[in-house]
């Protein structure tokens, strides 16, 4: 395993050790509204100094984006950490999150680790090897028509979100597909398509935190996964449109007809 993954993997059992041991306790947990809809708790903060500070002892030089503190400045390599992927789920005990951590270098992703500490799934990829699930290579869906396919996606929640576009999105697909998820974290959808759970994901709005890690993982895994509407990088603008090849093409072709 590339040094750096090994590093990010480390990192990312340390922060789900810390959540998977908070969860019996979330009703006690102190909870704070960064804005309407969007929480962080005090396992969200705990989680991320953890892997800031596994990170920072193996890289000290290392650029730094978290989602709950911030950029550090650095040299030409940047973690890209979401240490809790799926609060909301978290603070109801709905067994859906992750933590996500990516590494970019010079802007283009290296490495990738997402891991659900309460499945013990670490899906990992390095870019250039492909993508694995606890050290066993996974591959996208051969799935090739919209009619079997499963797909995931994220409904909008938050005030000022686009409720209209994301239903427009939903009538171009929902009588075409076998059904639509939303399960509540972008990481884990992401994880799901590489390993062919999901054969496609949507969704926009998203930050580069909650993407940067399952994007390489797609991708590593023979998937395509892009920005929704133009050729733009997803990890910056969050709007993801992601899957095996032929359910990307087909779901793309849909979203772009009026
Ligand atoms: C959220 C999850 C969710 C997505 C939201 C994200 P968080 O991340 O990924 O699936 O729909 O847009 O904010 O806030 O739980 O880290
Ligand atoms: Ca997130
Ligand atoms: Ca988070």
């Amino acid at each position: 395993m590339h040094p750096m993954l090994n590093t990010a993997v480390k990192a990312a059992r340390r922060a789900g050790a810390v959540i998977v041991r908070a969860l019996p306790d979330v009703d006690r947990l102190r909870v704070e509204t960064k804005s309407r809809h969007d929480f962080v708790s005090e396992v969200d903060r705990r989680a991320e100094e953890l892997i800031i500070d596994t990170l920072r002892g193996a890289y000290p030089d290392h650029a730094i984006l978290a989602e709950e503190s911030g950029s550090t400045a650095g040299n030409d390599y940047e973690w890209i950490i979401d240490p809790l992927d799926g609060t909301t789920n978290f603070l109801h005990g709905f067994p859906q999150f992750a933590v996500s951590i990516a590494l970019r270098h010079r802007g283009r992703l290296e490495q990738a680790v997402v891991f659900d500490p309460l499945r013990n799934e670490l899906f990992s990829a390095t870019r250039g090897d492909g993508a694995q699930l606890n050290g066993r290579r996974v591959r996208v869906s051969r799935t090739a028509d919209l009619d079997s396919a499963l797909l995931g996606t994220g409904f909008p929640f938050r005030h000022g979100d686009d409720v209209a576009q994301w239903i427009g999105f939903f009538e171009r697909v929902a009588l075409r597909t076998s059904g639509v998820r939303r399960a509540g974290s972008a990481a884990l959808d992401l994880a799901y398509v590489a390993c062919g759970r999901l054969d496609g994901f949507w969704e926009t709005g998203l930050k580069p935190w909650d993407v940067a890690a399952g994007l390489l993982l797609v991708r590593e895994a023979g998937g395509l996964a892009a920005d929704l509407f133009s050729d733009a990088d997803p990890v910056t603008t969050g709007h993801v449109l992601a899957g095996n090849p032929r359910v990307f093409q087909l779901l793309h072709e849909r979203f772009q007809t009026p």
